[in-house]
C-alpha cells in the first residue's frame, strides 16, 4: 500500500487497466509528449501517453523505441484518427506490442479497432467521446475505456464542460466501464471529487506541460508561468461556410491573426475568387505547425500556446514525480476531511 489508500482504492480499476500505480494519464500533446516526458510519467506512477499526431510511421517506430529505453513501465500512443497512414501506425504499434491506443479526433474508421484488437499483440483501445450516445457506441464496438475532456481543456475541445460532462456520463457508464476525466484538473481536490462521481482515474494535460522533463521551449513554459484562467480562449469560427474546429490557446498575436485570416478567406469567396474547398483547406493549414513554433522554437507571439484554463494554476517547473505526489496528497487530504 503507498500512502494514499483512500484515493488508490477509488483509481484501483483505472490503475489495473493501465499497469500503472496511479490512474493518473497524462494526455498525449503534440510536440510535448515525446520520450522524455513519456518516460517520466510512467516511471514517476502514472501513465505517458506519446503524441503520435502527423508522425510518419517511421518517426514513431523511432519514439516508440527511445521511449522504451528510457522506462520498463507501461505507456501509450495516441493516433488521430484521421491520419492517412493510421494502419500502418497501428502495425508499428503492434511490432513494439504497445499495450494501450488512444484514439482521438473523432469516430474511429472501419477496421481500426479491429486491427489494433486483432495482431499478434493486442492492443486495448481508449476512446473520446463528447455524447453519451457516441460513448456507448463506441464502447459497444471495441473500445475498452473512455476519455470524456470538457472544453476547459487545451487543444481541440467540444463545447460541454467538464462538470457537465461528468454528471452526464459517469453515472450511465461508470459502473460497468473504465472511464477517465480530462480537462481543467489542476489540483487534486477536483481528482477526488471526479472519482466519487465514479471516475475510475483522470487524465491531465496542460498540468504537465511544463514540467522539468518536458522539452517544451522556455518562453512556451515562461508563457503558461505567466497565464491566468482567462488567458486561455478558444478559437472563434468567423463564417459558417469556414469550419473551425474550435482549440484552446493562449490569446496571443497568432490566434488574432487567425481571425484575421478567416476574414480574409472569406472575402475571397464572396469575390469568388476561391473555390470552397480551398478556402476551407487554407484556413485548415493556417495552424499546420504553429504548434510546433511555439513548443520547439519557442515563438510565442505567432505559434500556438495550446493550454487548458487550468493553466492559471501553473506558477513554477517542477518534477513530474513532484507533480503526481502532489495530485496525490491533494486527493488524499480531501477524502480524508469528508
Ligand atoms: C499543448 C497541448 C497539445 C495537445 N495535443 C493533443 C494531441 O495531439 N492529441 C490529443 O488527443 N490531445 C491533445 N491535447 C489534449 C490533451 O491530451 C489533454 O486531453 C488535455 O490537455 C486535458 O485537459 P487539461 O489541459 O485541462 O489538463 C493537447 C493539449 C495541450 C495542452
Amino acid at each position: 500500500m503507498n500512502d494514499y489508500p483512500k484515493t488508490s482504492r477509488l483509481m484501483q480499476r483505472g490503475a489495473e487497466f493501465l499497469g500503472t500505480e496511479y490512474a493518473i494519464m497524462c494526455g498525449a500533446m503534440s510536440w510535448v509528449s515525446e520520450r522524455n516526458l513519456v518516460s517520466a510519467i510512467s516511471n514517476a506512477g502514472g501513465f505517458g501517453v506519446i503524441a503520435c499526431g502527423a508522425m510518419t510511421p517511421e518517426l514513431l517506430d523511432t519514439e516508440i523505441a527511445e521511449t522504451r529505453k528510457r522506462t520498463d513501465k507501461p505507456f501509450g500512443v495516441n493516433l488521430i484518427t484521421m491520419h492517412p497512414d493510421l494502419f500502418e501506425l497501428i502495425a508499428v504499434c503492434e511490432r513494439h506490442a504497445v499495450g494501450h491506443i488512444v484514439l482521438a479526433g473523432g469516430i474511429p474508421p472501419k477496421g481500426s479497432v479491429e486491427a489494433i484488437k486483432g495482431g499478434r499483440n493486442p492492443a486495448k483501445v481508449v476512446v473520446f467521446a463528447p455524447t453519451l450516445a457516441l460513448a456507448k457506441k463506441l464502447l459497444r464496438s471495441g473500445g475498452d475505456a473512455l476519455v470524456i475532456e470538457g472544453m476547459e481543456a487545451g487543444g481541440h475541445i467540444g463545447p460541454v464542460s467538464t462538470s457537465v460532462l461528468a454528471q452526464e456520463m459517469l453515472p450511465e457508464l461508470a459502473e460497468d466501464h473504465v472511464v477517465f476525466v480530462a480537462g481543467g484538473i489542476g489540483r487534486g481536490q477536483a481528482i477526488a471529487g471526479y472519482l466519487e462521481m465514479g471516475a475510475a482515474g483522470v487524465q491531465l494535460g496542460t498540468r504537465f506541460a511544463c514540467a522539468t522533463e518536458s522539452i517544451a521551449h522556455e518562453n512556451f513554459k515562461k508563457a503558461f508561468f505567466r497565464a491566468n484562467a482567462r488567458d486561455a480562449v478558444a478559437s472563434v469560427q468567423v463564417d459558417p461556410r469556414l469550419p473551425v474546429i474550435p482549440v484552446r490557446a493562449l490569446k496571443n498575436k497568432g490566434t488574432e491573426a487567425f481571425t484575421d485570416k478567416q476574414r480574409e478567406v472569406a472575402g475571397t469567396l464572396d469575390r469568388e475568387e476561391i473555390a470552397m474547398a480551398e478556402a476551407q483547406l487554407q484556413i485548415e493549414h493556417y495552424w499546420a505547425g504553429a504548434l510546433r513554433r511555439a513548443v520547439i522554437d519557442g515563438d510565442v507571439e505567432n505559434g500556438s500556446l495550446m493550454a487548458g484554463q487550468s493553466v492559471g494554476m501553473l506558477k513554477e517547473e517542477e518534477p513530474v514525480a513532484a507533480i503526481i505526489a502532489k495530485l496525490m496528497e491533494q486527493s488524499e487530504g480531501a477524502l480524508g476531511r469528508r
